[in-house]
Parts: C-alpha cells; sequence; structure tokens
C-alpha cells in the first residue's frame, strides 16, 4: 500500500489502497495492537461500508462491536459523544479499547473525541469513507463537537494511531458529497500549490486525493497545535464556520467553505493582496465544482457579525481571516496568517455574494 507518514509528536501512517477489505495488512495492523475493537459509524453507513468492515474482521477471527449514532452534522454534539460513551461502557470497553471510525467527517470528528477522553484516552483509527474526511478531517487530530454557540467548539487534539485510505469508497458516493469533500481540495491547492490548482482538471483523482493529504501533512507536522501555520487550513472556514451556525449545521460544511472561500478571496482582493486576475480565476474554479452556493446566512448582518466572533481563531472580539497574496500563496502578515479586516470591507463582501451570486 502507497503511505504517508505524519510526523507530529504521535506520528502515524495513512495508507492509501483501492481495495482495502480484499487485503489482509489492514487485519494484521489491528492484530499486533491486541485491543478490544469497537467501530463507531452513523446510520448511513452501519448497514454497508461499517457491515463489511465488520464481516472482514470476523473473516479474520477478530472479535469487533458496532456501534452507531444518526447521521449527519445536526448530530455531532456533546449529547452523542455521552450516548456513544454510556454504550461503550455498558459493553465493559476498557483501556485496551481501539476505536475504528467508519465515516465521513462527522463520524471521524467524533469518534477521535471518543477516543480521546474514553479512559483518558484510548487508540482511534480512521477509515474515512468521504472525500473530505480522506483528504482533510482524517488528518492533524482535529477533534470535536458543535455547540450552537460555535462550530467544533469543544474538542482536542487528539492524533490517530492510523489512517486507512481505500479510494474504492468514494465509487458508492453521491456526486454531491464528492463536490462537499472536493471544496477542501481546493483550499489546499489555493494556500499553498498554485500548479496544482492551474493542472487540477487534468489530473486523476488519486493524484489530487495524495497531493492534498502531503499538503495537509507539510502543515501540521510544522504546527501540530495550530499556534501559526496551521491557521491556514482555516482559508474559508471564518466566514464558512459562521454559515453553518446561521443554518442550524443543516448546510453540507463544503458548500458553506465554497461561500466561505469566495468571499475571504473578496476580501483579499479588496485589501490589495490579491489581484483582479487570480480572484476572478478562485471564482470560477468554486463555481465549477457545481455546488449550490445559496445562504440565507447573510439576510441579518449584524447578527452574521457576531457569530464571526465566537470563530475559535478570534481575539479580542475580532473576527480573523486567512487571506492570499495570490493563488498558491497566503498572506503573512508580521509573522501570522490571520488578520482582521476593516468592516466596511466585510460589507462590501457581503454586498457582492448578493449582487453576484445569492439565488
Ligand atoms: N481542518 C482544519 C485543520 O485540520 O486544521
Amino acid at each position: 500500500m502507497k503511505e504517508l507518514s505524519i510526523q507530529t509528536t504521535q506520528p502515524y501512517p495513512i495508507y492509501f489502497s483501492k481495495n482495502l477489505l480484499n487485503d489482509s495488512s489492514f487485519a494484521e495492523f489491528l492484530r499486533q495492537k491486541k485491543s478490544r475493537l469497537a467501530i463507531i459509524t452513523d446510520s448511513n453507513l452501519e448497514n454497508s461500508i461499517a457491515a463489511q468492515v465488520v464481516n472482514y474482521l470476523r473473516k479474520h477471527q477478530m472479535l469487533v462491536e458496532i456501534f452507531s449514532f444518526p447521521a449527519g452534522e445536526t448530530n455531532k454534539t456533546r449529547e452523542t459523544k455521552q450516548a456513544l460513551e454510556d454504550h461503550l461502557c455498558n459493553k465493559k470497553f476498557s483501556r485496551d479499547t481501539c476505536i475504528i471510525a467508519v465515516g465521513g467527517g462527522v463520524v471521524t470528528d467524533m469518534a477521535g473525541f471518543v477516543a480521546a477522553t474514553y479512559c483518558r484516552g484510548v487508540d482511534v483509527i480512521y477509515i474515512p469513507t468521504s472525500l473530505l474526511a480522506m483528504v482533510d478531517a482524517s488528518i492533524g487530530g482535529k477533534t470535536g463537537v458543535n455547540t450552537p454557540y460555535g462550530k467544533n467548539l469543544i474538542g482536542c487534539f487528539y492524533q490517530p494511531k492510523a489512517v486507512f485510505i481505500d479510494i474504492g469508497f468514494l465509487k458508492t458516493l453521491p456526486e454531491i458529497e464528492f463536490k462537499n469533500g472536493y471544496v477542501e481540495i481546493l483550499k489546499h491547492m489555493l494556500i499553498a500549490d498554485a500548479a496544482l490548482f492551474a493542472q487540477q482538471h487534468i489530473v486523476d483523482i488519486e493524484v489530487l486525493i495524495f497531493q492534498s493529504c502531503a499538503i495537509k501533512k507539510h502543515i501540521v507536522e510544522q504546527d501540530e497545535r495550530e499556534q501559526s501555520l496551521r491557521a491556514l487550513l482555516n482559508f474559508g472556514h471564518t466566514i464558512g464556520h459562521a454559515i453553518e451556525v446561521l443554518e442550524n449545521y443543516e448546510i453540507r460544511h463544503g458548500e458553506a467553505v465554497a461561500i466561505g472561500i469566495m468571499l475571504e478571496s473578496y476580501l483579499s482582493y479588496r485589501m490589495d493582496f490579491l489581484t483582479r486576475v487570480d480572484f476572478d480565476k478562485i471564482v470560477t474554479a468554486v463555481k465549477a465544482i457545481k455546488l449550490p452556493l445559496a445562504t440565507k446566512a447573510f439576510q441579518d448582518r449584524e447578527k452574521f457579525k457576531i457569530v464571526l466572533k465566537m470563530d475559535k481563531k478570534s481575539q479580542a472580539q475580532q473576527a480573523k481571516y486567512v487571506l492570499l497574496d495570490a493563488i498558491g500563496i497566503p498572506h503573512n502578515e508580521n509573522g501570522t496568517y490571520t488578520m482582521p479586516v476593516p468592516e466596511h470591507i466585510l460589507d462590501e463582501a457581503f454586498d457582492w455574494f448578493e449582487e453576484r451570486l445569492a439565488k
């Protein structure tokens, strides 16, 4: 299997395969751990991919229990975490547990957070099944849950023991979910790889996934706990997360971030960092993904600005944004990658969106 090694304080491998469940190496990896296995998945996957993982493990003479929660970002809550913990306690799982997260970003964030605190920390392995989880959520150790106040407001950094990416799972992914994940690939190109951005339509999806993981690897290795450089991965997310909060998490993450990428690119252009040519290229690239680019979140701008200030990157009650100098080159101001923007420029960005794109 092709491999990337993530050199964080607890290094771990990402294995890339095309048919994980036809290969005994995953079972061998787990056998060496000598752990009690608990799959955490969601209601969309418990009878499909998660069931296939259970069958695979049983075929390899391994015992495994499966725990499922209702699918969707609206269920990435403290209440769901507690329910999963109670199930694990009921089944007498202890420190020798290895949680296997099978699912998209909601599942990996949730299972990672459960693993981080269960018995003060047990092993977790990710099997991402969505494009978004393959290129983003499963890498870098961010875990957590949402609250009505903010996205991922409660959580911690907790690195998995391994990530197993099976590109074959993408075959069953609905097209809308593929587009949802592609937004994070676009983000990675915009903050770090202009050449890949220029070639994205002639490059194979496997290469895009691998390169995207390599970009994220490079960033999290240098700044595991987001003291500086890692903030770059939030490009498009200050506005994107506020949209998600105001849409009660009923909008897809990729849709909210796609709008966030356009507006934060507009901010970069209006701050005189990004050229109009690059800004237009970014807008064209976002539109080409063909996600719905509609939100009612800007209807009450004052409310939107209050939610923006709840973002984790805010300082002294000021929302901060990752801005670009050019495609592939983030703006760095005095050694930091996030900065506030004047309110009138933010208002202009909302006007631009409403005039050109709001449906
Ligand atoms: N998804 C942003 C990060 O992992 O830092």
